[in-house]
């Protein structure tokens, strides 16, 4: 699935404007998300014109081996596609266990905008997502306003001002001072937002003069280049830790097992062909890259003991590849195939969004500037089958994962040393053996630094263990792709919608069809047509099959990797690969 997912991804124009669009937070007795001090003003400062021109990451000088000052909260964060936000709806998104409720609208160039206010009233906390968001003209511009559901408050869009309380302007006999205030405490409070290369981008921190200090999102070079486009792109949430989404995405050594997938051998370590990894730190951010040149070891070492030699395509005549892997943490991995003169044979980004303990969001798309165009749910179809092959393994790793984490924070909390217990969380759990697990000690070794820095983790993990009761979730809970996919992809959802209606349009033809055989001739334009045994039976015949194609693809939406599927790809495992005893 990953090859089909990997050649499925060709190559397009790209959007490279981005657009900020939610700024000051005026005083408001709402919080800020989270509370933080800005350091480093003057590299932060640097930041501006990086933000507003320049598309480079400048590394500068910095200790390789500390993440003490990992700034999680001063970063932006990619929440979602920006063709995936309905226009003119509120919608609701969740970073480190915060709501926002953010929008999508067409200013008066017809450009998309995007605008964000934390996802609370600040009348009585209700959900501004729960509202709607009305159009609104301010001097010329197109502002939204988000209005809440409960009593009707109103905010601007940009700043989170109250500018409507209906309770209050029936009093006044509705007095059409548009300078009205209502006083700061009405106030919504605002989060920058920016769309950059069509991923919706939202800063944490604070306020727009806070988001302007740090370092812009990380782009995608090629999609900045004329032809090169995002190749299906993808989104699904997991109730899975972030932290582990991003362990299984740099770990190539699980390919040829969880997921069948013969290529993912090439492109791991073995003891005379090492996985080369360097990193930099620069804006108080961290980039780990590796590389590993394509050899076959585990498959190769099997090649003589394989029942059917044949199964597997010998890669002699092929040219070989150097596999590579980016991680630009917190929220940015990219793999990429590069070919002997350097040139990018393949490429897939991945967005994390970390919506918060035990929970992530996953962006990921093909980067190509092959002429192909495949419709969005046909890709989709066969990222969800590779995605649910080992889903429901991470589930069963993070009770132990988030509680071993558990008990490190509190003895934290407890007086103990920090840097005397934090290195331990993965590292006195896991054991690494592969060669490949270069790649994962180094991840490891980040979070296990920095994982305490992370707004609103100490308090949501132990929240989450207490709700979880330790236990692993049903599969039909960690594989619902209803919930983690379907309904938060427009493309699927009208995909569903349509299989409904050929399923219905079937139904109805077949009624039809039926019926008219018994009355045996029917006229069309006045033309006598004999209904004879044939033709009914092929009509019907047709319909039942459309209506079984669309019954067996709308099915593909929702829960469909049950212990049976998983139990058919094990038997798969030893066509790849045996057990030398
Ligand atoms: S809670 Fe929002 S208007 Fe009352
Ligand atoms: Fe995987």
């Amino acid at each position: 699935m990953l090859i089909l997912y990997l050649y499925l991804t060709l190559f397009l124009a790209s959007n490279n404007a981005w657009i900020v669009h939610s700024f000051l937070l005026t005083k408001s007795k709402l919080p800020v998300p989270f509370s933080s001090t800005v350091a480093n003003s003057d590299a932060r400062r640097s930041g501006i014109s990086k933000l507003l021109f320049s598309t480079a990451i400048v590394e500068q000088p910095s200790n390789p081996s500390s993440f003490e000052n990992f700034d999680y909260l001063n970063k932006w964060y990619p929440v979602s596609f920006s063709f995936d936000i309905p226009l003119n709806k509120p919608t609701q998104v969740t970073l480190f266990d915060v709501d926002y409720v953010i929008t999508r609208v067409k200013n008066n160039q017809g450009e998309d905008e995007m605008y964000a206010l934390l996802d609370r009233c600040p009348h009585k906390s209700a959900s501004l997502s729960e509202g709607r968001v009305i159009e609104s003209q301010t001097e010329g511009c197109s502002i939204p306003k988000f209005q809440c559901a409960y009593h009707g408050w109103s905010f601007d869009g940009k700043n989170g001002t109250c500018v409507e309380i209906p309770q209050v302007l029936s009093s006044a006999g509705f007095s059409g001072d548009a300078h009205r205030s209502y006083g700061t405490l009405t106030n919504g409070v605002s989060v920058p937002i920016l769309i950059q290369q069509d991923i919706v981008w939202l800063f944490p921190g604070g306020n727009l003069e806070k988001a302007l200090l740090v370092p812009p999102p990380p782009r995608v070079p090629e999609l900045d280049e004329p032809g090169f486009k995002m190749i299906n792109p993808f989104v699904r949430d997991f109730p899975i830790d972030w932290t582990l989404l991003i362990e299984n995405i740099m770990d190539p050594d699980h390919g040829v097992f969880a997921h069948q997938n013969a290529g993912f051998d090439l492109y791991t370590a073995s003891k005379g062909n090492p996985y080369n990894l360097t990193e930099s730190f620069c804006d108080n951010g961290w980039i780990l890259r590796g590389h590993v040149s394509a050899v076959e070891k585990v498959l190769k070492y099997d090649k003589s003991r394989r029942k059917n030699p044949s199964t597997r395509k010998e890669s002699a005549n092929k040219e070989m590849l150097t596999g590579t892997i980016t991680f630009n943490a917190p929220t940015n991995i990219r793999t990429a195939r590069i070919r002997s003169d350097g040139s990018v044979f393949s490429q897939i980004q991945f967005w994390i969004l970390p919506i918060g303990t035990g929970k992530s969001r996953l962006l990921t798309s093909l980067i190509s500037d092959l002429k192909l165009s495949i419709p969005r749910w046909i890709g989709t179809l066969a990222i969800l089958k590779f995605l649910d092959q080992d889903t429901h393994l991470l589930a069963t790793q993070q009770k132990y994962v988030l509680e071993n984490e558990a008990q490190n924070l509190s003895k934290k909390v407890t007086g103990d040393h920090l840097k005397s217990i934090n290195p331990g969380a993965r590292r006195n759990l896991f054991v690494y053996r592969s060669p490949t697990d270069v790649l994962q000690q180094r991840v490891s070794s980040f979070f296990d630094q920095t994982l305490h820095l992370v707004p609103n983790r100490e308090k949501s993990i132990k929240r989450y263990l207490h709700a979880s009761n330790e236990a692993t979730p049903p599969r039909k809970f960690t594989l619902d792709r209803y919930e983690q996919h379907t309904k938060i992809c427009p493309d699927s959802l009208k995909c569903v919608s349509n299989c409904k209606r050929i399923k219905t349009l079937s139904k109805v033809m077949i009624s039809f069809v039926s019926l008219l055989n018994i009355l045996k001739v029917v006229s069309i334009a006045k033309i006598p047509i004999k209904m004879n045994s044939l033709v009914t039976r092929t009509t019907i015949v047709l319909f039942a099959l459309a209506h079984m194609i669309a019954q067996k693809v709308e099915r593909q939406f929702v829960f469909n990797y049950p212990e049976k599927k998983r139990d058919r790809d094990l038997r798969k495992i030893s066509d790849l690969w045996m057990n030398p005893n």
